[in-house]
C-alpha cells in the first residue's frame, strides 16, 4: 500500500536523525539526471541535423540500456533481499519494472525508427519520441520515491548497514568497467559535494589506480570550477599550475 506524506515524514525525520545506508540514493540521482538532460535534448534536437539527429537517438539507447540493466540490479539483488526476508514486498513495484522494460523495448524502437527515416517524418517522430520518453521519465521519477520510501523502509527493517553494504558490493561486483563508467559520467556531477568526495574516496581505496584516474578526468567536465576545488581538497589531490583557488 503507498505510503501516505505523514509515513513518508517520520521516515525523513528518522533518516536525519540515525541515517542509514541508502542504496538507492546515488544511482538514483544518476538515474534522474540521465533521464532529464536526455529528455531535453531530444527537445531541442535539430532533426534536420544529421550529425546531432544520430548523436541524440544513440544517446536515447544508451539511456534505455542504462535503465534497463539498471532494473535488473534490482530485480536480482534488491527484490531478492526483500523477498528473503518479508515476503510479497518487492511484488508491486516488480510489476512496474515489467512495465518499463516494455516501455523501454517501445522507446528504443521509437529512436531507431527516427534514425532511419527520411526528412519529411523526422519532425512527426521526434515529437512523439519526446512526449512518449517524458512521460517514461514522469512514472519513473515517481517508481524511485516509492524505492526510496517503502523499499528502504523494509530493507532498514531486516538488515544492518553493513549487511545493505554487503547486497551492495555483490551488486556493484557485476557490472562491466564501461557501465561503471557512464554510472560515474552520470552521478558523481550530480551529488553534492561530499557525497562526490565519498563516492571517490572509496573508489581511490578499493579500485585499480587507472581506473580511479579515467573517472576522474571523466568528470572533470562536467563540474564547475568551484565543485572540483572542493572536490580537489577533499581529495587531497595535487592542483595542477593555473588551477589553485
Ligand atoms: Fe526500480
Amino acid at each position: 500500500m503507498k505510503m501516505d506524506s505523514r509515513e513518508i515524514a517520520e521516515i525523513a525525520a528518522a533518516q536525519a536523525a540515525q541515517p542509514r545506508l541508502n542504496l538507492y540514493a546515488g544511482i538514483h540521482k544518476a538515474l534522474r539526471a540521465f533521464m532529464a538532460d536526455t529528455l531535453l535534448a531530444v527537445g531541442r534536437m535539430d532533426v534536420d541535423d544529421d550529425l546531432e539527429l544520430a548523436q541524440t537517438c544513440h544517446r536515447v539507447v544508451e539511456l534505455l540500456g542504462f535503465c534497463r540493466s539498471h532494473l535488473g540490479h534490482e530485480n536480482r539483488f534488491i527484490h531478492t533481499a526483500m523477498e528473503a526476508c518479508a515476503p510479497g514486498t518487492s511484488l508491486k513495484l516488480a510489476r512496474e519494472h515489467e512495465e518499463h522494460e516494455r516501455d523501454i523495448a517501445r522507446l528504443a524502437a521509437g529512436a531507431t525508427a527516427l534514425l532511419a527515416a527520411p526528412p519529411a517524418r523526422r519532425g512527426a517522430l521526434a515529437q512523439a519520441l519526446y512526449t512518449e520518453l517524458a512521460v517514461f521519465v514522469g512514472h519513473n521519477y515517481e517508481h524511485m520515491q516509492v524505492e526510496e520510501t517503502e523499499h528502504n523502509a523494509v530493507l532498514w527493517a531486516h538488515y544492518s548497514d553493513a549487511e545493505l553494504a554487503e547486497i551492495h558490493n555483490a551488486l556493484v561486483a557485476t557490472i562491466p568497467p564501461q557501465e561503471t563508467m557512464l554510472a560515474m559520467r552520470w552521478m558523481l556531477p550530480f551529488l553534492s559535494p561530499a557525497e562526490r568526495a565519498a563516492v571517490l574516496s572509496d573508489m581511490r581505496a578499493h579500485a585499480p589506480a587507472p581506473a580511479f584516474t579515467a573517472v576522474l578526468e571523466a568528470v572533470q567536465p562536467h563540474l564547475t570550477q568551484p565543485e572540483w576545488a572542493k572536490l580537489v581538497r577533499a581529495l587531497g589531490l595535487p592542483v595542477a599550475p593555473g588551477q589553485a583557488h
